[in-house]
């Protein structure tokens, strides 16, 4: 067995499930279920037809590296999206579709890391998204968290990190904006970033899937493909970035994404996931151009998330310690009490539930980032968000 399985920690909702057994919510509440970063916005019409449409594909074996047709769609998008020199990314050469960005950022790291190196190091964010570390520890590396606390602003404190462990460093998975903080790294930390990638020859791995989940309209988060283009490193040297379908256009189910950047890195991890098996179905790919190519969903969308914060933000803000997110759809308030008595009592008492913040993180530098915060999904309608933040409030009232 790879060893790397026995270091597998459970995933946060296996532990949820634990945390809620043998509770019993009151059934006179409904059931308002904020744990799951799932979204259940409806997912646009025009996306289905066009699966059915090309169903009839399924007849033909997929290409790994996607039909042409795909690749200039997401190409378009990103130069669009990023502001990218035009000639800077090549669809044949910068960019594969992926199968959501879950199943790519783990084969990333079974891709780029040479576990008979003394002691690699994979760096990442603390809080995370646990398949950052699940891909660390099977590809045989380290993994070393990085705190995001609020006197960073919730980007991880790079600052923290002793020099030895650059040095080791051979991956850094970004996440911008943050699962679950929100927080967007800003040009100047991407651009430090890049010197150390340098330096110390390590890739830049920038999960960004939030992206397109944004309040203002004028401001979209930016990108590190953008930065590194900014800063006049437009052959993207060290760089991948992960986009995805899930939260922009509203179908987690349809596993639809790409990575692109660096061309040798892209070439290497077609080779990787050739052999791997993981080509995305045809009427996927079709279904997946379409929606690439359409802003005005992801526009609403957006307008349907921020609705909702800033409704569920009225709610709350004088009942917990909460702050507005810079992107995203969480909310990642302070818990007065212990993050998972917190989550338990509000179940017991209220029938709602969210992710406590230690599920999430790991004890780093003798903290734990996650303790005492919960994460809030406000993925359910606007009127479930509410009714949610109102039986919070009485909740917290009543602690
Ligand atoms: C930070 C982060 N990255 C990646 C993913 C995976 O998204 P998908 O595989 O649907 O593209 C998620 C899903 O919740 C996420 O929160």
């Amino acid at each position: 067995m790879n060893p790397g399985l026995a270091r597998l920690q459970p995933y946060p909702f296996e532990k949820l499930a634990g945390l809620k057994q043998g509770i019993y919510p009151p059934q006179d509440k409904s059931p308002i279920d904020l744990s799951i970063g799932e979204p259940r916005h409806t997912t646009p019409a025009f996306i289905l037809d066009e699966i059915r449409t090309h169903l009839p594909e399924a007849a033909v074996y997929p290409k790994t590296r996607g039909s042409d047709v795909l690749r200039e769609v997401m190409t378009e998008w990103l130069r669009r999206r990023f502001k990218l020199p035009a000639a800077s990314l090549h669809p044949d050469r910068n960019i594969l579709p992926v199968n959501g960005t879950r199943e790519a950022l783990f084969a990333f790291a079974q891709c780029v890391i040479d576990a008979r190196e003394p002691d690699p190091v994979v760096m990442l964010p603390n809080p995370f998204y646990q398949i950052y570390e699940g891909a660390a520890m099977l590809a045989g590396a380290r993994p070393v968290y990085v705190n995001c606390g609020e006197a960073n602003g919730y980007i991880p404190d790079f600052e923290s990190v002793p020099a030895p462990v650059w040095k080791h460093c051979r991956l850094l998975y970004l996440c911008t904006p943050g699962n679950p903080t929100g927080a967007i790294i800003g040009r100047d930390t991407l651009g430090k970033l890049l010197e150390l990638a340098d330096r110390h020859d390590f890739i830049i791995a920038s999960d960004e899937c939030y992206a397109e989940i944004y309040p203002d309209e004028t401001l979209p988060p930016p990108g590190l493909l953008q930065v590194a283009a900014e800063l006049g490193r437009d052959d993207y040297h060290r760089c991948i970035v992960f986009h995805s379908l899930s939260k922009r256009s509203n179908v987690p189910g349809m596993r639809s994404g790409f990575v692109a950047g660096d061309t040798q890195i892209i070439s290497a991890f077609l080779k990787y996931r050739t052999y791997h098996g993981c080509a995305m179905p045809s009427y996927i790919q079709a279904a997946s151009a379409r929606a690439w190519q359409d802003e005005q969903h992801v526009i609403e969308n957006r307008k349907m998330y921020y609705e909702k914060i800033s409704a569920v933000l009225g709610i709350l803000g004088p009942a917990l310690r909460v702050y507005r997110p810079a992107a995203g759809f969480y909310l990642w308030p302070e818990t007065s009490i212990p993050d998972c008595d917190f989550a338990r009592g509000l179940y017991a008492t209220h029938n709602v539930t969210v992710l406590p913040g230690s599920f999430l993180s790991r004890v780093a530098n003798g903290i734990n980032p996650g303790a005492n915060r919960v994460r809030i999904a406000l993925v359910p309608s606007l009127a479930e968000c509410r009714e949610a933040a109102m039986r919070i409030h009485e909740y917290v009232r009543n602690l």
